[in-house]
Parts: structure tokens; sequence; C-alpha cells
């Protein structure tokens, strides 16, 4: 028996929950839970009899849903919807992922849960109706929105910016998009510690939640930190120039302000997302080790 089924295995999410969870988690790929296929949902569930399951999956693409908005809504809503039934059914909890791109990121200060969404993009428009889907279908189930995550696990800024220094000696980057950043290990601790007390009896607190870091930086002052941490590392380093989103046309919108308010998380879970530095101190050293040429420095980490 699985403590915890993870839909998605190769996924930023998905790794570092199975990283951080060890025997307790089993992490599906694609391939063995197919959120277009609700048959393969519910044999995973059923061969694997977790308390919960964490949603990791999912059409992520924010551009590419643009243009892909009929696979976008298949693994974001239809999918997502299919997963809560199947659960439901097989006696165990959900916990959805979710999003800060539900937001138009007009707001001046971190979003509350409660807040009324207004997303710029397919990829937002898709994961909002997913929420919604979700808690319609069964709302004994969580939904949680995450923002702005980052490792050593699959894409993220970090490597995308450790990538193109290897390649270049400046980048240009977004100055006035601003976020929390999240170590996913720490988010998946959270994640995990959420699932074990919503699949106690007598759990109450159903519904939508907020997980992210509570610092405030922008993505190119967040670059700036990534390569002070590579260069006294010996890794990548390039110069940060900034440049305006609206000088910086992308196919989707992203907001301007992605911060997520997670108070009422802690206050209903005692979870917190510690400070992000050691997480990014940890990620850059992987990183530098794994993107090394081959002969030069560590080799793969592992
Ligand atoms: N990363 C962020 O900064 C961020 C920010 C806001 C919200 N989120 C949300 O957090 C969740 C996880 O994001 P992530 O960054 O870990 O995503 P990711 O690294 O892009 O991984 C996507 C995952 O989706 C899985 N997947 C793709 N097609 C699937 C299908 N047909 N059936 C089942 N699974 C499928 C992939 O499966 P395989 O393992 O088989 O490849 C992979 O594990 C998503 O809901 C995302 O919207 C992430």
């Amino acid at each position: 028996m699985t403590r915890c089924l993870v839909i998605g295995k190769h996924g930023q999410v998905a790794q570092a929950l199975a990283a951080v969870g060890g025997a307790d988690v089993y992490a599906a790929s694609r391939e063995e839970t197919d959120l277009r296929d609700a048959d393969t949902l519910r044999r995973a569930l059923d061969r694997h009899r977790p308390a919960f399951v964490i949603n990791a999956g999912g059409f992520t693409k924010v551009d590419a849903a643009e243009s892909e908005p009929d696979e976008a809504q298949a693994l974001n809503v239809t999918g997502p919807e299919a997963l809560a039934r199947a659960c439901s059914d097989a006696g165990a909890v959900l916990i959805h992922l979710s999003t800060d791109c539900v937001f138009d990121g007009r707001k001046a200060s971190p979003y509350l849960a409660s807040e009324v969404p207004n997303p710029l993009g397919v990829y937002g428009r898709t994961k909002l109706e997913g929420e919604q889907a979700v808690l319609a279908a069964v709302p004994q189930s969580l939904v949680v929105r995450v923002s702005w995550v980052f490792s050593r696990y699959a894409g993220n800024f970090v490597r995308t910016m450790l990538t193109a220094a290897q390649k270049r000696p400046v980048v240009t980057v977004v100055s006035d998009q601003i976020g929390g950043p999240t170590y996913a290990p720490d988010l998946a601790r959270a994640l995990l510690n959420m699932g074990e007390q919503a699949a106690e009896p007598g759990f109450a607190g159903w519904g939508l939640y907020h997980l992210a870091g509570d610092d405030t930086i922008g993505r190119a002052d967040m670059a700036r930190r990534i390569f002070e941490v590579s260069a006294r590392l010996g890794g990548p380093v390039a110069e940060v120039t900034d440049i305006l989103t609206a000088d910086f046309p992308t196919p989707a919108e992203r907001p301007l302000n992605a911060r997520l308010d997670m108070r009422e998380t802690a206050r209903v879970f005692g979870v917190e997302i510690p400070d992000w530095m050691p997480g990014l101190e940890t990620t850059v050293k992987a990183l530098i080790a794994e993107l090394a040429p081959p002969g030069q420095g560590a080799g793969k980490a592992g």
C-alpha cells in the first residue's frame, strides 16, 4: 500500500515529492496515470490504495497552451475532474495543484485564496476551470495554488538562467514580474504534511489554499541572485539586463504580481515555506554539477 500517489513522475514537483517522501510516495508517469484516460487513474488507485493523491500533472506550458487549448483543457480540467471522482470512489483524498496564473496580477499585494480570479491566458483559464471542476465534483478535496517553484528537478527558472549563462555573457530578464520563489522540496514537505492531515478522520478544512514563499523579488533580481550564488560556487555567470514585460511579448501574458498569501494555509495546517535562499544554494550547486560539460567539474549530479 502506498501512502501517497503522485500524478506525474518526471515533473518538477513530482520529483521533489518522490525525493522528500521516500517510500511513502509513489510517483506515476503519464503512461501509468494518464489524465486523458480515467480508466488508468482508477486502475492505479486500485493498485496502490493510497490514503491521499497529489496531482502534480497537467499541461504546464504557459505559452504553448495558447495554441493547444484542447490539450490544456483535457489535462487541466477534464482529467482533474475525473481524478477527483476516482479518488472519491477509492476513498482517497485528492490534493490538486493550481497556479498564481488564475489571477491577472494587477493587485499591489499578495493574493488571498478568497480573491476573485481573472486569468490572462488559456493556461490560467484552464487551471481555474480545473480548480472549480475538482471542488464541484468532490468538495472534500484540497486545491493548492503554488507559484515560482524552483529546484534541481525538471525545467524551471534557475535551470533556464544557468543554461543561458553557459551560452551567452548577457541575459535579458523581465524586471517587473514579481513573485515569491518556492523551493520544490520545501513545497513537497508542506504538501505531504497537508495530505497526512487531510487523510485523518474528521478533517474538515477542505477547499482552496495558497502555498508559496513569502519573499518578494522581481525576475531580473532573482536572476542576479542565481548568478551571485553560481559565481561563488564556480558555475556559469551572466550579466542581467532588465526589460519590461510590455517590451518582451510572449504568446501568453503573465501576471505581473504572482505573490500568493499563504497565511490561511499556515493557520489551518501549521505548514510554512522557509526562506528560499538555502534552497537556491542547494539547487545551483546541483545544477552546476549536472550542467558541467563531460570531463569538467563533478559531472552529472545523481
Ligand atoms: N513550476 C511552477 O513554478 C508552478 C507554478 C504554478 C503552478 N504550478 C503547478 O504545479 C503543478 C506541477 O507543476 P510542475 O512545475 O511540476 O510541472 P512540470 O515540471 O511541467 O511537470 C508536468 C507533469 O505533468 C505530467 N503530465 C503531462 N501529461 C500528462 C498526462 N497526460 N497525464 C498525467 N500526467 C501528465 C508530466 O508527466 P511525466 O512525469 O510522465 O512527464 C509531468 O510530471 C502543475 O499543476 C502546475 O500547474 C507550477
